[in-house]
Parts: C-alpha cells; structure tokens; sequence
C-alpha cells in the first residue's frame, strides 16, 4: 500500500463510494425464465446499463467500471458474441451524444483491438469525443482480464529492467498500479455483482484488494436506480480497516 493510501485509511469513511465496478451478470437466465433466447437477455440488460450509468451521475459517484465482455467471454458461440458486439455498437450510437452531453469521460479497459474494425472505429471515435470532458468516469470492460492486464504490466516493467530503466527494486505496488488500465481511476471502493453468483470471473483483481464487494441475486436486466441506491446505502455501513483496527 502506498503511504498515501495508508494515511487516507486513517481519514474517516467517506460514505459515497468514489469508484463502483460492477459485474453485469445474469442476462441469459432472465431470458430463459421468460422462454426468449439470450439475445433478449443482453438487450435488456443495456437498458440496466442506461438506467444504472444515470443514476450513478445523479448520486455522484465519479468512476463506474462496467464488466460487459471478457477475455473469456470468446467461449460462447458465435451468434451470442456477435449480438453483444451488435449491442455494443447500438449502444455506443445511440447514447454517445447523452455522455457528451453529460460530460461524461468513457474509458475503455481490456483489449478491444480483437473487434471487427468498424466497432474497434466506433470505439475510438466515442473515446476521442468523450476525452476532452472533465466529468464522471464510464469505463467499459471489453475483452478484459485481470490476469492479461497483470501479465502486460508485468512484461512491460521487466523490459524496462531490461533496458537498463528501471532498477528490480523500484517495482513496488505503485509501480505495478502504474501499469494498470485503471491507473487513472480513483481507487475501486465498491464490487457489485447481479445474479447471485460469488466470484470475480477475472475482473479487476488488483484493484479489488481492498474493495467492498457486495452479492446481489437480481438478475441484471432487472436491476436499477433504486438497487444502485441501495448498494451504496450498504457500503456506507461497512466499516473498512485495510488491515489496522
Ligand atoms: C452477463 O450475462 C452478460 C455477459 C457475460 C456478456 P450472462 O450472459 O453471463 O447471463 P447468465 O450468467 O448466462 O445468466
Ligand atoms: C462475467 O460473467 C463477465 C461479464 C459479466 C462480462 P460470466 O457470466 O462470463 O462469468 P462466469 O463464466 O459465470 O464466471
Ligand atoms: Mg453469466
């Protein structure tokens, strides 16, 4: 930890959490209860995206990182990954004018160079657009890993020791955290996952170290405003110790 980290712990909480991640989970079962095909699940699952992404700017919360596709994610068959990319491009066109608007700053983490050209095109023009805004932080996870984003800013630290750069022994926490897609995002406070599953699926390992992380069983496409409310009343209550007392 770094001794700025450790001298905030000692500041009192903060009841807003500063950064919110979220894990989107649970699109194909809502489908399935209602006999539709998968497709149906991620459509309205961009809905949540739109209702949740607003609420977090109306609560204040400055940067939400959105768990939308991973690196694992290629394992589904094709139709499924050519509807979320299909989404994803619908999305971009048709709210990208609100986060102008909104000042919002759009992020991408995770390596969306994979999509086909025009999406990987959108993307670029999104995030060119969005750059010179000084607001609320929308980071979107595209072809995302934790454990791809460690190996990069392992391999890049090791090459710069190589290159006579960087002594062995200025790699420390701060160091690795400079690597990090998220290094220009405040601090991960909150994890929220939908659907009632309990595990991270290689989203943000470093950065949830010290996260609040928080469970919930409403499938995505029903989440909301008020669940988003709610998972930031609950983190006002924890109590965070980063180890002291
Ligand atoms: C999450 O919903 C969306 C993505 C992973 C893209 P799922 O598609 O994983 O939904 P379930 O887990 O099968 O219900
Ligand atoms: C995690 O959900 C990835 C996203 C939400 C984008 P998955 O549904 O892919 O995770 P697993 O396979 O159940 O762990
Ligand atoms: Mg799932």
């Amino acid at each position: 930890m770094s001794e700025a980290q450790l001298l905030a712990t000692g500041q009192p909480e903060l009841s807003l959490p500063r950064h919110v991640a979220i894990i989107m989970d649970g699109n194909g079962r809502w489908a399935k209860q209602r006999h539709l095909p998968r497709a149906a699940g991620h459509r309205a699952g961009v809905e949540a995206v739109r209702r949740v992404t607003r609420a977090a700017r109306s609560l204040g919360i400055e940067a939400l990182t959105l768990y939308a596709f991973s690196s694992e994610n290629w394992r589904r068959p094709e139709d499924e990954i050519g509807a979320l990319m299909g989404l994803l491009r619908l999305f971009i066109r048709s709210d990208l004018a609100e986060m102008v608007r909104d000042d919002v700053r759009l992020r991408i983490i995770g390596d969306y160079s994979r999509f086909a050209p025009d999406l990987v095109a959108l993307l670029d023009d999104a995030l060119a657009r969005t750059a010179p805004n000084t607001g609320p932080i929308l980071a979107i996870a595209l072809n995302y890993g934790a454990q791809d984003e460690l190996v990069t800013a392992a391999r890049r630290l090791a090459q710069r020791v190589r290159d006579g750069a960087m002594a062995v022994e200025a790699i420390d926490a701060e160091a690795i955290e400079a690597e990090l897609e998220t290094r220009e995002l405040p601090p991960l406070d909150l994890m929220i996952r939908t659907s009632g599953e309990q595990r991270l699926s290689n989203f943000l390992l470093w950065q949830a170290a010290y996260a609040e992380l928080l469970f919930v069983d409403t499938l995505w496409p029903d989440y909301g405003a008020d669940d988003l409310a709610a998972a930031v009343a609950a983190f006002g209550q924890r109590q965070r110790r980063y180890g002291g007392l």
